[in-house]
């Protein structure tokens, strides 16, 4: 399937998507939210990708869900078709590392993407909203519980009441951000670290993924509990050993995901 409204490229065994629908700030309508998903389980199936970088244009990374396309939308339409579902939770059900560029704006259900990626860089054009308030709407992608647990209740209640924008080093202080890297070396930066976790072992990768995203879910016991189970269970692994080796053999080690 050709794309329209996105791009994709492997550099090295970095999958890269680019937003490209820059008529309408890569506003996410139906079809780019499709694509987005084909893309995303594309680079899941294809055992020469480790990691992926989500980026959009230096304008915007996504203004949010398009508003056109769903201003005449009514209670019983949207909730029969359930819209903001399915294809919409692609990015969060990866199970490879997603890493979030994000220049310009980071709006709405483009902020709730960005927020559903594992690692957000971004640049000092960087502005993070949930305006959904100002269009008579909340956020339904899962702005009000991961902004939350991004940046305590305070800032993410005056966001979604008030609908303000935060700036990149806002976030940034605020740890919705993890690094702020100059607009013309955001991409670069974002697939080298995507490269270099594509170098780990990928059995680990993913299960360290997961331990992490545990701790959003469960208490400290159980989460830790959980970590441990994984933690022994990595040495069944043949990576566990090579790494080990590596280390005492004083040389880089070679990950073959098995
Ligand atoms: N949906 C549809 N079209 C959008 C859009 C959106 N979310 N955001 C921007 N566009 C379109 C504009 O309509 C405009 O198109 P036309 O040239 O055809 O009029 C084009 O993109 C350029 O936008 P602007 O002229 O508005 O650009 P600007 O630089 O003056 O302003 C902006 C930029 C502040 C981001 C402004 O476009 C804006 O406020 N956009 C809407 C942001 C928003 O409210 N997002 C939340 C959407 S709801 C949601 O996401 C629900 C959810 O939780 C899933």
């Amino acid at each position: 399937m050709a794309f329209e409204t996105i791009t994709v490229e492997t550099r090295g065994h970095v999958g890269l998507i680019t937003l490209d629908r820059p008529e309408a700030l890569n506003a996410l309508n139906k079809q780019l939210v499709g694509e987005l998903a084909t893309a995303i389980q594309r680079f899941e199936d294809d055992p020469a990708v480790g990691a992926m970088v989500l980026t959009g244009s230096e304008k915007a990374f996504a203004a949010g869900a398009d508003i056109k396309e769903m201003a005449e939308k009514t209670y019983p339409t949207a909730m029969i078709e359930d819209f903001i579902a399915h294809d919409w939770e692609a990015v969060g059900k990866a199970r490879k590392p997603v890493i979030a560029a994000v220049s310009g704006y980071a709006l709405g259900g483009g902020c709730e993407i960005a927020m559903s990626c594992d690692i957000i860089l971004a640049s000092e054009t960087a502005r993070f909203g949930l305006p959904e308030i100002t269009l008579g709407v909340i956020p339904g992608a899962g702005g009000t519980q991961r902004l939350v647990r991004a940046v305590g209740k305070a800032k993410a209640m005056e966001m979604i009441l008030s609908g303000r924008f935060m700036n990149a080093e806002e976030a940034e202080r605020a740890g919705l951000v993890s690094r702020i890297i100059p607009a013309g070396e955001l991409v670069d930066e974002a697939v080298k670290v995507g490269e270099k976790i594509a170098d780990m072992s990928l059995p680990a990768v993913m299960l360290a993924k997961s331990c992490v995203d545990r701790a959003f879910e469960t208490t400290l016991a159980e989460g830790m509990t959980f970590e441990r189970a994984v933690f022994y269970s990595l040495f069944a692994t043949e990576d566990q050993k090579e790494g080990m080796a590596a280390f005492v053999e004083k040389r880089q080690a070679r990950f073959r995901d098995r």
